[in-house]
């Protein structure tokens, strides 16, 4: 296994930031439906919800607008990244029911035990302190509520990583400062096992781990459910 060469800090290149919006904008509708449907399942409808590392927000706007019972902030360490997302809410009529600011993963910025949904989407592996999060969202879920994390992992096979390399190149990767995208975003994600680990120390009781090609996918589980390797 390859060790992990951190990718932490934030997107704060304007011209970076601003491509990556536009492709988002292109190419994130399946991905948004996809996290859609787990908060579906999970019986999410209606509440508090925050999308960390919410990048130029286009997960937080696709769900309220299917779910406009929810009320979401999106935070990101970026403020570049928070004006394009102010930009696509005011584009979008996001009207009240969504709001973005500069705010880290590690101090989230709400009350405890407030949150019915947490999102976390393709930016575990900008965070080199992942307990920390994780902790972070404990404290800030109400006892019933629900979270979904997804990002890349670092046990993918050399198959997919070429196939989705590949992929990468011809969707997102045409900018230059794009291009290796996909393999930094990848060698910097954790293991499942070094996943495992940190979740396993950490105060997050109920959630499962699991994979999809790429993907690294955990969730909250019901209580009356067992955790499941
Ligand atoms: C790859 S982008 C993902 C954006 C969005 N979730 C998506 O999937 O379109 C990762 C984002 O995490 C942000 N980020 C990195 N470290 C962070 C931290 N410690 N706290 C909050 N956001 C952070 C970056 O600025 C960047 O916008």
């Amino acid at each position: 296994m390859k060790e992990r060469i951190s990718e932490s800090g934030i997107i704060e290149d304007q011209e970076l930031a601003e491509y990556y919006n536009l492709m988002a904008r292109r190419y994130m509708r399946f991905p948004c439906q996809r996290v859609l449907k787990r908060v579906v399942a999970k019986g999410i409808e209606k509440g508090r919800a925050m999308d960390v590392g919410t990048g130029p927000g286009i997960f937080p706007l696709f769900i309220s607008k299917a779910l406009p019972g929810i009320r979401f902030k999106g935070i990101d360490l970026s403020p570049v990244m928070i004006d394009l997302a102010k930009r696509n809410a005011k584009e979008q009529g996001g009207g009240d029911a969504i709001e973005f600011e500069v705010g880290s993963a590690y101090s989230l910025p709400v009350e405890d035990h407030s949150l019915d949904l947490l999102l976390c989407i393709n930016t575990l592996h900008h965070l080199d302190r992942p307990i920390d999060f994780f902790n972070e969202v404990a404290r800030s879920l109400k006892e019933k509520g629900v979270f979904v994390i997804v990002d890349f992992h670092r046990d993918v096979s050399f198959l997919f990583v070429g196939i989705f390399n590949f992929l990468w190149k011809i969707f997102f990767g045409k900018h230059p400062k794009a291009r290796k995208g996909f393999l930094d975003s990848v060698q910097s994600s954790y293991t499942i096992e070094e996943c495992y680990h940190f979740l396993e120390q950490s105060k997050l009781k109920q959630w499962k781990l699991y994979t999809r090609t790429v993907e690294m996918w955990i969730e909250s589980i019901s209580k009356m459910k067992r955790r499941d390797r």
